[in-house]
């Protein structure tokens, strides 16, 4: 019901075009979002194997949310589906992807120099309006920011998994942020239909920071041997309020992932005791158990 009002918000709003880079799971979910607020998004990639799996994936994902907003109406359904899917144009020019983008997100791999290279790239090919933002979880905004020339123009602008689903958006701003980009951002925010938080440019801003000890904490626990998975999970869900408990939270958002936030804090900060190397968490990506993506992590997801 909401969504003809969003659509014409959107095409009266600053932020029209949308350009994501990185088609993974973050990728995918913001792209597939922006779509269904009434967004002209482009989607980019690699390689067109990667980005049939987001098509696939968003596929999926988009009747999940249509039969939840249209439960008694297969029509108006179909109609959203249809609309969503239109909005989105997949490719795989980085360059060209830009030419007519209001706002551009990156969600690529969790490396700055990669990062840095594919922002400087694009500063050169994208109008001097658009808007710059990264989705990292991990990174300072600022190091990535610094490859452009538009500091002003850029911030972060971090969603969290499964993103059709999760309510908020966290804003980050360098000191360099103008506050018109900055309200941009807000209002974009709003009509994507999230809810906007604001937070300076430090390490995992405020969800991370808080979530990643945490789960490190109960991978710490089942190392010690004083509780099971199950029981340590259960005991969250049911004592704390938690939708997912901490260990199959982490398995959820990706072992791998977790591991390596952790890894390149505890290099640049290396007397916060928060942030030590969990031997337990270090054996699991030994053995390539990243959680549900890989078929096992601290649970087994094998069918
Ligand atoms: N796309 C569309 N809809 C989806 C979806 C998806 N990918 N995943 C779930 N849904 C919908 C379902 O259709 C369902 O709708 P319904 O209420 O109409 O039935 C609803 O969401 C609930 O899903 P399920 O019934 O399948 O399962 P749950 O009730 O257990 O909810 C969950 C699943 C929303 C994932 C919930 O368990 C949850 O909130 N977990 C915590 C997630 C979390 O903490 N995420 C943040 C991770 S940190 C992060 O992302 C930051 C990064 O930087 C690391």
């Amino acid at each position: 019901p909401s969504r003809s009002f969003s659509a014409s918000a959107v095409r009266n709003a600053a932020i029209n075009q949308v350009t994501v880079i990185g088609s993974g799971l973050m990728g995918a979910g913001i792209a597939q979002v922006a779509a269904q607020t009434g967004h002209k998004v482009n989607l980019v990639d690699l390689n067109d194997d990667v980005l049939k799996k987001a098509e696939n994936s968003i596929k999926t994902s988009v009747s999940r949310v249509a039969k939840k907003q249209f439960k008694d109406d297969t029509e108006k359904g179909n109609k959203f589906i249809d609309e969503t899917l239109t909005n989105i144009t997949y490719m795989t020019d980085n360059n060209r992807s830009v030419a007519t983008a209001d706002l551009v997100i990156e969600a690529i791999i969790e490396n700055v120099e990669i990062k840095r290279k594919l922002f400087s790239s694009l500063d050169k090919a994208a109008p001097s309006h658009t808007i710059f933002a990264s989705n990292t979880s991990s990174l300072p905004i600022k190091d990535i920011a610094e490859s452009t020339t538009r500091l002003d123009r850029f911030g972060g602008l971090h969603f969290f998994n499964p993103v059709p689903v999760m309510k908020l958006l966290e804003i980050i701003r360098i000191p360099e942020t103008s506050d018109a980009t900055y309200n941009k951002m807000v209002e974009w925010g709003k009509n994507m239909g999230k809810v906007t938080v604001t937070c300076k440019d430090t390490p995992g801003f405020i969800v991370n920071r808080l979530l990643v000890p945490y789960m490190m904490e109960a991978l710490r626990m089942l190392e010690r041997g004083d509780a099971s998975a199950r029981d340590i999970d259960t005991s969250m869900k049911l004592g704390a309020g938690y939708p997912m408990g901490p260990l199959e939270l982490a398995d959820y958002v990706g072992l791998d992932t977790s591991y390596y936030i952790v890894k390149g804090w505890a290099e640049k900060y290396p007397d916060n005791t928060l942030f030590e190397n969990v031997p337990l968490l270090e054996k699991l990506i030994k053995e390539g158990k990243f959680g549900v993506k890989s078929g096992e992590g601290i649970y087994s997801y094998k069918k």
